[in-house]
């Protein structure tokens, strides 16, 4: 089986390089890759790169992620969220092959409390969440073999994420100041890639299977409880003597959303209901502590201060 695989290095790119190297042969490309065009700006270079490799399954991990740049540049990101995604799903119809595509919370306007599911109608409040939307929503009418993961709040222990920046702030301030009134679930970028690898396996036999889901870790909390969560892990390890940081911030204070103002407006609500991909693909996700736990091991055991 022919996979192509599309953003290998962004967070959940770099994971899928590893989660799908089993399932077949894979090529995974990137926006500089010279053999094949691997760049969404490129809608005709991309047709090629599918058209000459022929994949069975083809996986899109890159996306315009830079949520407030994207209020300034609503073309780039259409071209790149929603128009690429409908190429590489209308190329993957004319060789009956499955597309693998990754979506957003921020399609949501983010009110409510309740966790969103795959009936909840979208209204997005954003540049990002519109492109993000329009691209599921070409997917969807190009070709029925899709299978779309609505995410959110992604780290991975690779490159830049918020508790990276938390602890690199700790280490500077008495104090920190982090939003408390959006709410969601941090989801690891190997937790991402391992269930996109199961559900690729199950719907190629199975293909009344494919469709849209929504896939987070299980639980939730806000900014300012991820914040204090990460900060509580570092203290217990620094106690332990097996960091390599010093915290020095002995509070993190809540604020509202309205203290940073962005350009880009963000949902309150972020919650999504993952029961439909727990019960089609039986799958159970965990709680969003256990990978945080898992990454901050990772980045609190290295002795990489300056990669904080
Ligand atoms: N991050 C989140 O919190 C989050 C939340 C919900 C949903 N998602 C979705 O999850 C998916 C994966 O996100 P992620 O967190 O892995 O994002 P990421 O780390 O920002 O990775 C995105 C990748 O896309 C690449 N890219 C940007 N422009 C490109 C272009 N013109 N051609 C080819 N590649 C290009 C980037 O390459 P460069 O590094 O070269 O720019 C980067 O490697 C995306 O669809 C995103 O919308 C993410």
């Amino acid at each position: 089986m022919k996979i192509l695989l599309f953003g290998k290095n962004g967070q959940v790119g770099w994971e899928l390089q590893r989660s799908l190297a089993p399932l077949g042969e894979l090529t995974a490309l990137d926006r500089h890759s010279t053999d094949l065009c691997g760049d969404l700006g490129n809608l005709q270079g991309l047709a090629a790169t599918v058209q000459q490799l022929r994949p069975d399954v083809i996986v899109n991990a890159a996306a315009h992620t830079a949520v407030d740049k994207a209020e300034s540049e609503p073309a780039l990101a259409r071209t790149l969220n929603a128009l690429a995604p409908s190429v590489l799903a209308q190329e993957a119809a004319r060789l009956g092959s499955l597309l693998v595509h990754y979506s957003t919370d921020y399609v949501f306007d983010g009110s409510g409390t309740r966790p969103w599911t795959e009936a909840d109608t979208p209204a997005p409040l954003s540049v990002y969440g519109q492109s993000k939307l329009e691209g599921e929503q070409l997917i969807q009418a190009a070709s029925p073999r899709h299978l779309i993961f609505r995410t959110s709040w992604v780290y991975a222990a690779r490159g830049g994420n918020f508790a990276k920046t938390m602890l690199r702030l700790a280490q500077e301030r008495e104090r920190l100041i982090v939003i408390d009134d959006q709410f969601g679930a941090p989801t690891g970028a190997e937790l991402l890639a391992d269930v996109s690898a199961h559900a690729i396996r199950q719907v190629l036999q199975r293909p009344a299977d494919a469709g849209l889901y929504h896939l987070v870790a299980s639980g939730e909390t806000s900014w300012h409880g991820y914040a204090k969560y990460v900060l509580a892990q570092a203290e217990r390890s620094q106690e332990q003597g097996r960091v390599a940081i010093k915290i020095i911030a002995k509070a993190v204070d809540p604020v509202p959303t309205s203290a940073f103002p962005t350009p880009a407006k963000r949902p309150h609500n972020s919650r999504l209901d993952t029961t439909r991909l727990q019960t089609t693909f039986g799958l159970t996700l965990p709680p969003w502590q256990q990978g945080v736990d898992r990454m901050l091991e990772e980045v609190l055991g290295s002795r990489e201060l300056h990669a904080l």
